[in-house]
């Protein structure tokens, strides 16, 4: 009985480490991200143009499409892509 509550302490134990850590990981990626829009987005206005207005997902793909398209060298396809989904899942109306 002692051997079952003891692997129920462990089983449980492992459990909570491995979602903490998917909850730790989650969060890095936003901060790496809004870094990323900081450094990218604020090349040519201040960022703050981006917080000012929620917009709904369909207008930040028009937005950061346009963006990535007026100097591709200055922001990536790659990074506007992951910038496009934080925009859509954090600044969404
Ligand atoms: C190469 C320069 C450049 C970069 C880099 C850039 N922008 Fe812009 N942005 C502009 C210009 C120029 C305008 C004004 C003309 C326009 O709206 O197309 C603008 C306008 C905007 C607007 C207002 C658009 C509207 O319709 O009201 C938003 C929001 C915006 N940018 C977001 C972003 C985001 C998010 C990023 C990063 C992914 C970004 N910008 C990166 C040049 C840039």
């Amino acid at each position: 009985m002692i051997y079952y509550k003891l692997s129920l302490i462990v089983v449980s134990m492992f459990m909570m480490v491995f979602f903490l850590g998917c909850d730790a990981k989650k969060e890095a990626e936003k901060i790496y991200i809004k870094q990323l829009v900081a450094q990218k987005c604020s090349i040519c206005h201040f960022s703050e143009r981006i917080y000012k207005e929620p917009r709904s997902p369909r207008e930040w793909t028009a937005i950061v499409d346009r963006m990535q398209k007026i100097n591709p060298t200055l922001l990536k396809k790659t990074d506007s892509l992951l910038i496009l989904e934080y925009l859509k899942q954090n600044v969404s109306k």
